[in-house]
């Protein structure tokens, strides 16, 4: 999986930066391709010379070489790599990248980047607690960046707790676990429903309801940088994207979307039933707006709508993988059950509104995921970019 791969290794100040050679040597042995880029601090803890011997090229830490003249270019290195690993990050370092303060080569380096960014942060479990770093790994999440959490364990304090670099060993499992998630939806067909139905009553109402389409635009994005060619059926939404391989065919009522995703799903490996679908619909429209002047309120006869994921489920290959979600208030993980049998899904992911920061236009999310085979998977609360990630993750391991 890391045969060929560009892999800028960036090192910034701190005692784990020992453990950045073994590294650097498990990554060239995978048959990486390496460069080295390190903070002038990075270098008072272990030499360029070290570093080079081992990548078998020129360590990079300064913006231009002092005797030449000649321009490194932070630019080139960024578009070369297909990854840029962070091993260790400082605080100091995260806190920099976070906020785009570009006083040194590995910072501008990382702001050029346009490959995913892996940071594996160490320092002192104070450190480590303390709000402000939470929040630049938060940002950094945030950016799409990918934590390598750091394990538990004695410190260069000789102090206990959590700050240890992760080992360099699970760094390169980490890394290779990624190109694998990569690989699986390349080329691939993906449908994703997203957003509300708009049910007419008139000309000027309708049924609906709060979905922002977030969610279902950010897996729709997430599986495009994944190299799948994506479409997504799309309800009324504000929200747009500009990610290529993304076609976005918009509809208004759950009639539509079900036509639309009827004629999509026969040449689709994948499809993610995100849409916040309309039950009911209006059995007549009334072409004409409904006026107040009656005597009798009016009452609006409604006609159930076609389950979209319930169809799919019904016409589904074994090759092919369905995925719908479950939004519930209440007695959550068995209506969760109950809908990814009923539904025929291979997948359901639930989010539950009882769960702060779970919800319709919410930039959070938090969810569980449960597979038809009986598998389980828990999430901690994340922004909806990063769940976006783990759904893709938990539909590949299907
Ligand atoms: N869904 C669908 N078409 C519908 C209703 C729902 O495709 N007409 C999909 C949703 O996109 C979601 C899953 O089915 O992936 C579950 O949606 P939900 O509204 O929770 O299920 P319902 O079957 O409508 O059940 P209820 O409203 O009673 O909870």
């Amino acid at each position: 999986m890391l045969k060929g791969k560009h892999i800028i290794l960036g090192i910034s100040g701190g005692i784990a930066a020992y453990k950045s050679v073994t590294l650097l040597r498990l990554l060239i042995k995978a048959g990486a391709e390496v460069q080295v880029v390190i903070t002038p601090s990075g270098k008072e803890f272990i030499t360029p010379v070290t570093l080079s011997a081992l990548s078998g090229k020129p360590v990079i830490s300064e913006f231009f070489t002092a005797n030449t003249g000649e321009w490194h270019s932070h630019v080139d290195i960024g578009l070369w790599a297909d990854a840029m690993v962070i091993a260790p990050a400082t605080a100091s370092s995260i806190a920099k990248m976070a906020n785009g303060v570009a006083d040194n080569m590995l910072i501008t380096t990382y702001l050029s980047a346009k490959a995913p960014v892996f940071i594996a942060p160490a320092m002192d479990l104070d450190m480590m607690a303390h709000p402000s770093t939470k929040r630049n790994i938060e940002l950094l999440k945030s950016y799409g960046n990918h934590i390598i959490e750091p394990a538990e364990g004695e410190l260069a304090s000789h102090l206990i707790g959590k700050g240890r670099m992760e080992e360099p060993e699970e760094i390169v499992k980490y890394l290779y676990r990624f190109f694998a998630s990569q690989q699986a939806l390349k080329g691939k067909n993906v449908l994703v429903t997203a957003g509300p139905t708009y049910e007419k009553i008139d000309p000027v109402r309708f049924i609906g309801n709060y979905s922002s389409g977030k969610m279902g635009y950010a897996i729709a994005e997430e599986a495009a940088h994944r190299g799948a060619n994506v479409t997504i059926v799309s309800g009324p939404v504000s929200i747009s994207t500009s990610t290529p391989n993304i076609n976005i065919i918009k509809v208004e009522s759950a009639r539509e979307m079900y036509e639309q995703c009827v004629k999509i799903f026969p040449n689709c490996d994948y499809a993610i039933m995100c849409a916040a679908v309309a039950d009911y619909a209006p059995a007549k429209y009334i072409d004409i707006k409904i006026k107040r002047e009656k005597e009798d309120v009016p009452v609006i006869k409604l006609v159930k709508n076609p389950d979209i994921a319930a169809k799919l489920g019904a016409i589904k290959r074994p090759d092919q993988t369905l995925v719908g979600f479950a939004l519930e208030t209440n007695n959550e993980e068995n209506n969760a059950l109950e809908k990814l049998h009923r539904k025929n899904l291979d997948m359901i992911i639930l989010n539950s509104l009882q769960d702060s920061g779970a919800g319709f236009g919410k930039d959070t999310n938090k969810i569980t995921t449960y597979f038809s085979n009986g598998k389980k998977l828990e999430y901690s609360l994340k922004s909806k970019v990063e769940v976006a990630k783990d759904i893709l993750d938990s539909i590949i391991t299907k």
